[in-house]
């Protein structure tokens, strides 16, 4: 346990002007043998051009922290903010965007407040321009109380988890997104089964949507992905106008028990690193 914290002490360190205030407090190694990304960082923050980091955290934090938030987060955001119904989805938003730009703001080197998001056609946040030339690509997907965020160079990048529950409009979200040739082989499934796989599905097809930045849309049914279980993550077929467009790879998420995630990116070859952050577990 010493050695794992001095070691993302080490992170913390590598990712520029003390991004996290110190607070980052350990990396655990989940339990999934097939989880194919490392953990336990042992080197510190530096972003190569084929890496992809990916963090897992918490989004229901202490007062003192969401006060932290809130004081870094833009007009827009804030106001965004103050349209959520429930005071748990505020906090959890307001939390969720403090995370992400203290995370972009420590790989850019720059204040988390001084980050500009623009949008795409479908709501995809981007960094405005280069940020001191680099260019950087990230995305954020929550469920309920966890988040992960993805940072890159290397592409487009988007990921999606979701906690695996059972849902009495299974058969109907089925029939609407599942292409003939994925909904046949669900049927084939046993029922036990049956969560585990739909949620495989979700995530991969929902991971490559938020990474064109359509999010989704009319294509959920035109992209076929690997599902069964234990099977590897893999796009089978694209819609026809991104089929040329990169080479794509999808990759699995373990953000923790209970949950499925995928992440999807525009280019092949990268090398995947997931850090679970657990300062914030417990809300005060
Ligand atoms: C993006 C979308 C897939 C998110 O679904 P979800 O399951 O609620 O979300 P996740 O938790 O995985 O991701 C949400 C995050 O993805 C990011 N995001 C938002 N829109 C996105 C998009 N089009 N593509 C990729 N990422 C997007 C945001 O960071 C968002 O979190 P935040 O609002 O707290 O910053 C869904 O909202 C969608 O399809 N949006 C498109 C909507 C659309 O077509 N609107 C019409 C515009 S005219």
């Amino acid at each position: 346990m010493g050695k794992e914290l001095n070691e993302t002490a080490q992170v913390a360190r590598g990712l520029g002007p003390d991004p996290f205030q110190g607070s980052l407090a350990s990396a655990r190694r989940p339990e999934d043998p097939l989880e194919p990304v490392r953990y336990a960082p042992s080197e510190p923050l530096n972003l190569r051009q084929n890496d992809v980091h990916v963090w897992s955290f918490c989004l229901d934090v202490p007062v003192a922290s969401l006060t932290r938030f809130h004081g870094i987060l833009s007009p827009d955001e804030l106001e965004r903010a103050q349209r959520f119904h429930f005071e748990k989805h505020r906090k959890r938003y307001i939390a969720g965007r403090g995370w992400l730009r203290t995370l972009l703001g420590g790989y850019l080197g720059i204040p988390p407040e001084g980050i500009t998001f623009a949008y795409g056609e479908y709501g995809k946040p981007e960094l405005l321009g280069k940020c001191g030339n680099q260019e950087i690509h990230f995305n954020l997907t929550h469920s309920d109380s966890i988040a992960c965020a993805a940072v890159t160079r290397a592409g487009a990048v988007g990921l999606d988890i979701e906690h695996v529950r059972p849902l009495t409009d299974m058969g109907e979200l089925v029939n609407r997104f599942f292409s003939p040739r994925e909904s046949s082989l669900f049927e084939m499934l046993n029922r036990n089964e049956q969560p585990g796989a739909f949620f495989n599905l979700w995530t991969r097809k929902e991971a490559w949507l938020k990474a064109t930045g359509e999010g989704i849309s009319q294509y959920l049914k035109q992209v076929e992905v690997s599902f069964l279980p234990g099977e590897t993550p893999q796009l089978l077929e694209l819609p026809e106008r991104f089929q040329r467009a990169c080479e794509w790879s999808l990759h699995a998420l373990n953000p923790g028990p209970g949950l499925k995630g995928a992440l999807a990116i525009a280019v092949r070859g990268t090398s995947i690193a997931h850090w679970h952050w657990s300062e914030f577990r417990a809300a005060s």
